[in-house]
């Protein structure tokens, strides 16, 4: 069903970011392998990490909702991962897929994987030929799509790992893997990338090393054979998420919006400083930290004054979810912007660069594609809109547009909202609650 967001007057209001996607994910997944009971607040209950709930509890770890965004998870320590009675669907998730993969590669367990039209086209290869080295056997095709069967072992061979691309799920599910390795695992990576993984093993009392690797990228090592002790811990809000009620307010015409708790990491905060570059200025104060992750309240308020860029590629890997609604402003700006060195796009839950330039030019935006990148001709203000934009089972899509239609000339449209829900669920009420218009239509 399509839905359609009308141009405001004005965006404001205070509204807290929802729960990071990235922390969910690796709370379940470890406190699922944990010896003792742990306790999550402020768990994202979005979709992809609902699917790794059912996917930890499926494979013996006990997990209950104990109030809203509560949850208690009883891992399942020593006796280890055992074999799910029925296939593993991660539906949209790519996360979950990846790191679950990861975290059973250390077991002699069975599991069988599925995903929906979206995952079942993504890139599976990259986590396979590292696990497969470390000892995993499985029954995927040449072209590593799921759906597959996967076979992990007890006692699985350390490696040292170069991932080919700068994945932060490469890099975890070979950590995971790690933690049942003969030897210690190591990943280099050659440009550093969020790492959510690292720090909440530490939180769960696993002995981790990083050092810096070459100019710009990070060694990170792990010994085998620790297992996570249980703990409570509060989820630090997404920057992912926070980026559109950013977004929103900096193209608004009279915009002043303050999110609550965003969690503020350096191999996260990509966005931000591109939008500072592109002349945005953003406001942040202090909040309290979540989970060992610096928290900031950001404040964004309408800038006039926004310009094009060509976005540095150092940025690349710390903003590589927020190329959709950078481009988005891209688009109220004065003059060119450029991306350049962002390929992962074309395997993120859709071709992101393909998906980007046609959201754009439905909505009256001079853009072109790259092979690893794109070009956007801003408009100097409210881009003509009235467009309807497919958004290929892409939640970042879909809210880009939506966010697009909020302040252009014309309303702008998309044809499915149902995914918005894999991430954050609340996004129609924040919207509404800042005054956007966003009805079926
Ligand atoms: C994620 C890593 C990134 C990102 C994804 C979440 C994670 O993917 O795009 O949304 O939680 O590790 P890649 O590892 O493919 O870059």
């Amino acid at each position: 069903m399509y839905w359609t967001s009308y141009p405001v007057p004005a965006l404001r209001g205070i509204v807290a970011a929802p729960p990071d996607k990235s922390c969910s994910h690796r709370a379940v997944i470890l406190a699922g392998l944990a010896t003792g009971t742990s306790e999550i607040h402020r768990l994202l209950e979005g979709e992809d990490v609902l699917r790794t709930v059912d996917a930890m509890r499926a494979l013996g770890a006990g997990i209950e909702p104990s109030g809203p965004g509560h949850w208690k998870i009883t891992g399942v320590g020593p006796r280890g991962l055992s074999s799910p009675e029925r296939a593993l669907d991660f539906g949209n998730s790519g996360t979950g897929s990846r790191l679950v993969m990861g975290a059973l590669a250390g077991f002699p367990v069975t599991a069988r994987l599925v995903g929906d039209e979206s995952l079942t086209a993504r890139p599976m290869n990259r986590i396979l030929s590292p696990l497969r080295r470390m000892g995993l056997t499985d029954t995927a095709r040449e072209d590593g799509r799921l759906p597959f069967t996967i076979t992990g072992r007890a006692r699985l061979r350390a490696i040292s790992y170069e991932p080919p691309v700068a994945s932060a799920q490469v890099k975890s599910a070979v950590l995971l893997a790690g933690l049942n390795a003969e030897g210690v695992t190591e990943v280099c990576e050659a440009r550093a990338t969020r790492d959510h993984t690292e720090r909440m093993l530490r939180g769960f009392g696993v002995g981790v090393n990083t050092s810096s690797f070459g100019d710009t990228g990070r060694r990170i090592g792990l010994a085998g054979g620790q297992s996570p002790g249980a703990l409570g811990t509060s989820i630090p809000g997404d920057p992912s998420s926070a980026a559109f009620l950013a977004g929103a307010a900096l193209i608004s015409p009279d915009g002043e919006v303050l999110v609550e708790n965003v969690m503020s990491n350096s191999t996260r905060d990509g966005i931000f400083d591109a939008l500072t570059l592109m002349g945005a200025a953003l406001g942040a104060e202090e909040a309290f930290e979540a989970s060992g992750e610096r928290q900031i309240n950001l404040l964004v308020s309408t800038s006039s004054g926004l310009r094009g860029r060509e976005i540095p590629e150092r940025l690349v890997p710390a903003m590589i979810d927020e190329f959709p609604i950078l481009a988005v402003v891209a688009a109220f700006a004065d003059g060119v912007t450029e991306v350049r060195g962002a390929g992962e796009l074309r395997v993120k839950e859709t071709d992101r660069i393909g998906a980007i330039v046609d959201m754009l030019r439905a909505n009256g935006v001079s853009a072109e594609e790259r092979p690893n990148g794109f070009v956007i001709e801003g408009c100097a203000g409210p881009p003509p809109g009235g467009g309807r934009v497919e958004t290929r089972h892409d939640h970042r899509i879909a809210m880009s547009a939506l966010v697009m239609g909020t302040a252009s000339q014309n309303p702008v449209s998309v044809d499915d909202i149902s995914m918005i829900a894999t991430s954050y669920p609340d996004f129609m009420d924040h919207m509404s609650r800042l005054g956007a218009d966003i009805r079926p239509a």
